[in-house]
């Protein structure tokens, strides 16, 4: 399939011009103001970046040095002093937005909430003073775990306002993977719900977060603020648990927003990479408040008249860019949904859009995908003509499914931003702006200025035109990680290193392959290291399997993607057994529901199969490659002269 992907992407010719009419009123309103654009921020980076940070962003502090580049170490707007929450509430209560509404919340089951501008910072405050009462003080991580509700964005919010590093954990994470991450974090305290809808069922994140706790499994936290949502029963450990309904109530609204410097932690966001521990993606105030705010505001041309809607969780990246931080800071309307498309209702989605009228809407292909198969007749059903602009993230898109979303979803008249990004990338790199580029089904075309980006081979030499390559990024920007939390070595060794940087020149190692046109539009293939991506779900192999090896009857696991319909990619797994056991359908299902205890359901793996032995090179390496022909039933191709058993290959062919 996925060479059937690259051909009909190889052959993909259409070009779709911005509509006149979004044009006419577009922020950045044609080609040549974009190629503008990029000129000046090519020919004096700091100055682009320094005439937007000090147009876009309110400051208490202006900052002494745009940016200090210590490759690969960057600090942006050095010196300088601003908060995100002041940023995203506070002016706007005197810049004539004070009551338009600042969040819209539809819940699962029906229920919804909304909150202007005023209600949101009083909300917000009052938890910051929560916090405070609770001993959070400014550098004190805050491990945030909670459905998609409001009170996820307050929590993010209030930590932001009183200087308080966050980490979300998506809901979705099993209380393992929850220990993990708080463990490395540190938290001082969690915010939580009593439980959360999803799917028409109830997720019991408090007692996730009782099972991480136990045993003083991390230290650290020394209070869990909980939030009700369902009023389900839940267990409050004494002087440890608090409800935030109690504590709000008599919590003053007075708050002011902490002065932080460019270079503080504004969050940690854990995500996957190639060994089995999660990384801590660190993100600073200054550098990403600026990115996702001007990536936002060009990319998705916001007006004040917008309704903005994220589908994304804010326990990803996503959500904190472009639900919360982005929107906000830019006055906007944004929206949360806490449901998912269910049996029970398909289309509620398109529900969504049109009781609020959403304009401008950002969601994954692999939801795009599950659409198709419902069919045309459960959108046709809504009015979506409010719908503006439409946006995609976190795979590739196949140009199929972007034919569906611009003519079925976006009846023709909706221009389309695929927009190709990282957790790492604070914001978006590379994406059309919908009133000025062009654009080809499946392609993220062109880098947002100020982006200098380039397909190369692993010797950092630019491949021609149309040749597969690895995607580099050669600048550094503002919204880039300046590190890996604890683990600067790492840091170093899996973004700046896998290509050697030549003359001093570090280019930034994004992962993933690329090939670009004769336009200079990218096209993004995929990864070329071992994370999967699972209904635009970011995971890593290594992940995965120690899950697996930890189980007592598995010796020995690895983990592949194979290529699916739906969800892009799926997750097979080859597991060696210990003596003593065997085989059967029982084992395969305990194994799986492992994997969803340790991790959680996204990493549930489709296939389990069982062979003697791996197939791995004489020098012990288990070769993935080999393992991914197996998975899809492909024959193995290219070099195997190294494969120490070939029976080995037989028998995980199943
Ligand atoms: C993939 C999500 C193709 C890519 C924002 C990247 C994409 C990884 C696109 C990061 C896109 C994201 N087209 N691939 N438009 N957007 N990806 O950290 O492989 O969850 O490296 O960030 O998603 O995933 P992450």
């Amino acid at each position: 399939m996925l060479q059937a992907t690259i051909e009909s992407i190889l052959q993909e010719e259409r070009l779709f011009q911005p509509p006149a009419d979004f044009s006419q009123t577009a922020r950045i309103n044609s080609l040549e103001a974009y190629q503008r654009l990029y000129q000046q921020a090519i020919a004096d980076p700091e100055t682009f970046w320094a005439n937007l940070a000090a147009q876009e962003l309110h400051w208490f502090q202006k900052w002494e040095k745009v940016l200090d580049w210590q490759p690969p170490f960057a600090q942006w707007f050095v010196g300088g002093q601003l908060n995100m929450s002041y940023n995203c509430l506070d002016r706007h209560l005197t810049d004539g937005r004070r009551d338009k509404l600042a969040l819209i919340w539809e819940g699962e089951p029906g229920d919804g909430r909304t909150f202007t501008y005023a209600q949101l910072h009083q909300e917000v405050c009052q938890m910051a003073n929560v916090l405070k009462q609770l001993g959070v003080q400014k550098g004190d991580r805050v491990g945030i775990y909670l459905p998609m509700i409001p009170e996820a964005a307050i929590a993010m919010l209030a930590c932001a306002r009183i200087g308080a590093p966050h980490t979300v954990v998506f809901g979705g994470f099993s209380a393992e993977a929850l220990k993990s991450r708080l463990q490395d974090a540190q938290a001082k305290l969690v915010i939580t719900a009593d439980g959360g809808w999803r799917k028409d069922a109830i997720v019991p994140l408090k007692d996730q977060v009782d099972r991480a706790l136990a045993d003083q499994a991390v230290p650290s936290v020394q209070h869990v603020l909980v939030v009700q949502r369902t009023g389900q029963e839940v267990s409050m450990t004494p002087d440890r648990d608090r409800w935030w309904h109690e504590l709000q109530a008599t919590a003053s609204s007075d708050c002011p927003a902490e002065p932080m410097d460019s270079e503080d932690l504004l969050f940690i966001l854990y995500t996957s990479g190639t060994t089995g521990k999660p990384k801590g993606v660190v993100h600073t105030t200054g550098g990403y408040n600026l990115f996702s705010h001007i990536t936002a505001q060009w990319i998705f041309d916001i007006k004040d008249s917008d309704i903005l809607w994220c589908t994304a969780d804010v326990g990803w990246i996503t959500g904190h860019s472009y639900v919360v931080y982005g929107p906000l800071s830019n006055g906007a309307t944004t929206l949360m949904y806490e449901g998912a498309p269910r049996a029970s209702n398909p289309g509620c989605f398109w529900d969504v859009i049109e009781k609020y009228r959403v304009t401008i809407f950002y969601t994954a292909p692999t939801a795009i995908r599950s659409f198709i198969k419902t069919g045309e007749a459960v959108p046709a059903a809504r009015d979506l003509s409010s719908l503006r602009l439409l946006g995609s993230v976190g795979e590739p898109i196949n140009p199929s499914a972007w034919m569906w979303y611009y003519q079925v979803i976006g009846g023709e008249r909706c221009p389309i931003v695929d927009t190709w990004w990282q957790t790492e990338t604070g914001g978006i790199l590379i994406s059309p702006l919908p009133g000025a580029i062009p654009t080809k089904p499946g392609s993220a075309t062109l880098p947002f200025p100020g982006i200098v980006a380039d397909v190369v081979d692993m010797e950092g030499n630019p491949v021609g035109a149309n040749q597969g390559g690895y995607l580099v990024i050669k600048q550094p920007w503002p919204g880039m990680l300046r590190t890996l939390y604890n683990s600067p070595d790492r840091y170093r060794t899996t973004y700046w290193e896998p290509i050697p940087p030549k003359n001093g020149n570090y280019l930034y190692f994004t992962g993933d392959s690329a090939r670009k046109d004769s336009d200079g539009y990218y096209w993004i293939m995929g990864r070329v290291d071992d994370v999967i991506k699972i209904a635009g779900h970011r995971l890593g192999s290594a992940e995965i399997e120690s899950a697996l090896v930890a189980h007592e009857a598995v010796a020995e696991a690895a983990v592949v993607g194979r290529p699916e319909e739906s969800k892009g990619e799926e997750i097979v797994a080859f597991v060696i057994l210990e003596d003593g056991y065997v085989p059967s359908d029982a084992l395969v299902q305990e194994l799986k529901q492992h994997v969803v205890a340790t991790i959680g359901a996204i990493a549930r793996p489709s296939e389990i199969r069982f062979g003697d032995a791996l197939p791995k090179t004489r020098s012990g390496k288990i070769m993935r490659r080999v393992l991914r022909a197996l998975a899809s039933g492909e024959t193995v191709a290219g070099d195997i002269s190294t494969l120490e058993d070939h029976n080995v290959l037989e028998q995980l062919r199943a």
